[in-house]
């Protein structure tokens, strides 16, 4: 069995605004795999079209070969696939440990649930000093790290992460990479959907660009480098 995210000749429409056509993507579950591309594209469209929030017009999507078109967002995520949406939201009047918590509402066993937590704790130990902090007290970095511990606390085989970079300084955005880099290392598979275009290629093994709604070139992180398409998605 393929153990992979399939996407296969996806449409996706907003009214008559065509937003995704014909996109075909095959992401594997052990790497890093990377959307790039410029303000517009499409990438946040697909996640919602991958997470059951658009419905497509036409296409087919599959999690290690069982399709899931049309699922609600709830067993999309039973299946193992965990988001961390545009503009990381976070619940700002709950604690961190509360929104970690929020992120395993699908498990019922407390002792896996406290396992989960401490592990997250272990890749942020910034989280762990300030687990009775208000969320929304906290800084947008700290802010960004909790919404990716709260995506992991699913303990999901595939995270996807929409944009994690926006608004961060370039320390924290270095940082944000690192924890990403490990993130996979241990096991949990990464689609990143960034416009950090050499930090991006430089952790993840292969990447896929949409431009105008079409993936316009797709190869691995070293071969994207050198893409002219790459360029042209960027700078226009
Ligand atoms: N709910 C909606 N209704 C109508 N048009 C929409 C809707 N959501 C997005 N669009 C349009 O679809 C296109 C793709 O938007 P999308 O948010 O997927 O882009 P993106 O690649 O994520 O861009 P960014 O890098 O700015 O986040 C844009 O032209 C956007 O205006
Ligand atoms: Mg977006």
């Amino acid at each position: 069995m393929p153990r992979s995210l399939e996407i296969e000749r996806l449409y996706v429409a907003y009214g008559n605004a065509c937003v995704l056509s014909d996109v075909n993507m095959e992401i594997s579950l052990d790497r890093i795999t990377c959307l790039l591309g410029a303000n517009g594209a499409g990438k946040s469209t697909l996640i919602r079209a991958l997470l059951g929030l658009t419905a497509p017009r036409q296409g087919n999507i599959y999690f290690n070969g069982m399709e899931i078109t049309g699922l609600a967002t709830h067993q999309v995520v039973a299946m193992g696939i965990s988001c961390i949406p545009e503009g990381r939201r976070v619940f700002p009047k709950m604690s961190v440990q509360e929104n970690l918590l929020m992120g395993a509402y699908q498990e019922k066993s407390k002792v896996k649930i406290r396992a989960r937590l401490q592990k997250v704790c272990e890749i942020f130990p910034r989280l762990a000093e300030r687990k009775e902090q208000l969320a929304g007290t906290m800084s947008g970095g700290e802010q960004a790290m909790l919404s990716i511990g709260r995506g992991l606390m699913s303990e999901p085989r595939l995270i996807i992460i929409d944009e994690p970079s926006l608004g961060l300084s370039p320390a924290l955005v270095k940082e944000n990479f690192r924890i990403i880099r490990s993130i996979c290392e241990s096991g949990t598979a990464v689609f990143l959907v960034e416009q950090n275009v050499r930090q991006t290629l430089a952790i993840a093994s292969y990447g896929y660009v949409l431009s105008q709604g079409r993936v316009a070139a797709h190869g691995t992180a070293d071969a994207l480098k050198n893409d002219v398409q790459v360029q042209k998605a960027y700078f226009g």
